[in-house]
C-alpha cells in the first residue's frame, strides 16, 4: 500500500471513535485531511467540529460540517489528529504543519485523543523530526539561545507565520529521552507559546496504518 492509502485506511478506522452526537475536535495535516473527507460522509451523525487550524476549518466547511468555536463547547468527546512522530507510549512530536498550539488546546479539551498515522511515524525515541516551537516574534533570538542551552539547534521556519501571528523555530539534534520533562522545560522559556511535544497529554489511542492492516495501540 502507498503511504496515502495507509493514511486513508486509518482515517476510515477513526470513524469508529466518532460519537453519535455532539461536537468533536479535528486536527491538521494530510492524515487529518483524509479523516475530514471521511467525516463528511457521516456529518449528520455529529453536531459540528472544532478545528485546530484555519486550513482544517476551511476543509470542514467544504464538506458541510459546521465549525464550532471552542469557547462554546464544554468538553469534546474525541480529538482526531495525526503526528510527525509517535512512540509506543503514545508520546508525540507534532507541529510539522505549524498548527501545534491550537492542536494542543483542542487536545486539552478532549476526553480521548485518537492519533491517526502511517507506520513511518512510529519511532523508538522522539527527536529525529525537528521539534517545532511556536514563539512570540520579539522573543525569537532569546528563545533560540535558551533552546541551544538545552542541546538543540533551532532553525527559523522561513516565511511561516502561525494562525496566531507567531513564528516557528524547528529544533534539530534533540535526543528526547524524557519527553514529559523536556516539554515542560521548553514551555517555561519566556516567549515560547508552546512546543510540539505532546507527552504530558499523550494520545489515548494510536491507529497505525501498516501493510498488514490498521493496528490499534492504547
Ligand atoms: C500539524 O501541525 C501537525 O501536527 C500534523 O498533525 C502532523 O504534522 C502530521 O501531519 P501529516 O498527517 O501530514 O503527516
Amino acid at each position: 500500500m502507498t503511504q496515502d492509502e495507509l493514511k486513508q485506511a486509518v482515517a476510515r478506522a477513526a470513524l469508529d471513535y466518532v460519537p453519535s452526537a455532539g461536537v468533536i475536535g479535528v486536527g491538521t495535516g494530510s492524515t487529518a485531511n483524509y479523516f475530514i473527507d471521511e467525516l463528511g460522509k457521516i456529518k449528520h451523525r455529529i453536531d459540528g467540529a472544532v478545528a485546530s487550524s484555519e486550513a482544517t476549518a476551511a476543509r470542514l466547511r467544504g464538506h458541510g460540517v459546521e465549525v464550532v468555536d471552542l469557547n462554546n463547547v464544554n468538553e469534546l468527546a474525541v480529538y482526531v489528529d495525526g503526528a510527525d512522530e509517535i512512540t509506543e507510549h503514545l508520546h508525540m512530536i507534532k507541529g510539522g504543519g505549524g498548527a501545534l498550539t491550537r492542536e494542543k488546546i483542542v487536545a486539552a479539551c478532549s476526553r480521548q485523543f485518537i492519533c491517526v498515522a502511517d507506520d513511518s511515524k512510529l519511532v523508538g525515541m522522539l527527536g529525529r523530526f525537528p521539534l517545532p516551537v511556536e514563539v512570540i516574534p520579539m522573543a525569537r533570538s532569546y528563545a533560540a539561545r535558551e533552546l541551544v542551552k538545552l542541546g538543540g539547534q533551532p532553525v527559523l521556519r522561513q516565511g511561516v507565520t502561525t494562525d496566531n501571528g507567531n513564528i516557528i523555530l524547528d529544533v534539530h539534534q534533540l535526543h528526547i529521552l524524557n519527553p514529559v520533562e523536556l516539554e515542560e522545560k521548553i514551555n517555561q522559556i519566556t516567549g515560547v507559546v508552546t512546543n510540539g511535544l505532546f507527552a504530558a497529554r499523550p494520545a489515548d489511542v494510536l491507529l497505525l496504518g501498516a501493510d498488514q492492516g490498521v493496528k490499534t495501540f492504547t
